[in-house]
């Protein structure tokens, strides 16, 4: 696996498969990999801890940052370049233009900023790697509605492939935030994949959802329409640490 931390030394040929990353990798990112692995000639993967899209300077400064850890992760799931720019290429002094996808529900009213800056590095990367197809998960499924959303508006040509959510054994979603739970905190999480599990059939998934979510206080409990599949999202707060995670309810993801 190559690595590369500058745009210019990126020189890519054939079918290109593009996954997008902000490292601490586990089996949820390894899946996405693995897709792009059967579907393309070349996969890259991106690394870079967008601090644009962070809407809590503490989120940012907690996250977890381990490149050595990340390389082997990446090069045994067989990616072949690893793409890290450094902060001040990608936002240099100066830069000023931002991507706005309007209407992300929930998720964007809970983290004022947070899309746009998902948006505007996704695009700048798509622009970069110039991908035939990107991948993303369906357990941030707000994110990958926005980039369908931000490729359909503005003519991009780029597949949008996205994976289901990988969970531990226990039902939680894998996410690089679970590593700051305490055990506790991670009993306590597991009210989450349980109630959006619980709603799936019932006649109010909401109510349901929320009823068994009591006492946590969720940001938000919503239905999504995902390309003409249903969802069902939630995010609460365990400690410090924010969690989402959603459901399918009706249709398949495309
Ligand atoms: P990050 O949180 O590193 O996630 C990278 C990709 O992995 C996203 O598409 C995310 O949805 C997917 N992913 C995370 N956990 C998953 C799980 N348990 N199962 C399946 N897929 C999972 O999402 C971002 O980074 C950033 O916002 C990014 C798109 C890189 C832009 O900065």
């Amino acid at each position: 696996m190559k690595i590369v931390r500058s745009i210019a030394e990126l020189k890519l040929e054939g079918d290109v498969g593009l996954v997008p990353t902000m490292g601490a990798l586990h089996d949820g990112h390894i899946a996405l990999f693995r897709a792009a692995r059967a579907e393309n000639d070349l996969v890259v993967a991106s690394l870079f801890v967008n601090a644009a899209q962070f809407d809590e300077q503490t989120d940012f400064d907690a996250y977890a940052r381990d490149e050595a850890r990340d390389e082997r992760i990446a090069a045994d799931a067989g990616v072949d370049v690893l793409f890290a720019p450094s902060a001040d290429e990608m936002y240099p002094a100066g830069f000023v233009t931002w991507v706005d996808v309007e209407g992300t529900g929930g998720e964007g009213v809970a983290r004022p900023g947070h899309f746009r800056g998902v948006a505007t590095v996704c695009l700048k990367l798509f622009n970069i790697v110039q991908p035939r197809c990107a991948y993303f998960g369906q357990k941030d499924a707000q994110q990958a509605a926005v980039i369908r959303k931000l490729v359909r508006d503005l003519n991009l040509d780029i597949e949008i492939r996205v994976h289901p959510t990988v969970r531990d054994a226990d039902g939680l979603a894998l996410s690089s935030r679970n590593v700051r739970l305490s055990d506790s905190e991670r009993e306590r999480a597991l009210a989450l994949p349980r109630a959006l599990q619980a709603a799936i059939g019932s006649a109010d998934p909401v109510a349901t959802a929320r009823a068994q979510l009591n006492g946590m206080n969720p940001d938000y409990v919503e239905l999504l329409d995902f390309d003409g599949a249903l969802l069902l999202a939630a995010a609460v707060r365990v400690g410090s640490t924010r969690l989402i995670d959603n459901v399918l309810l009706k249709g398949e993801l495309r």
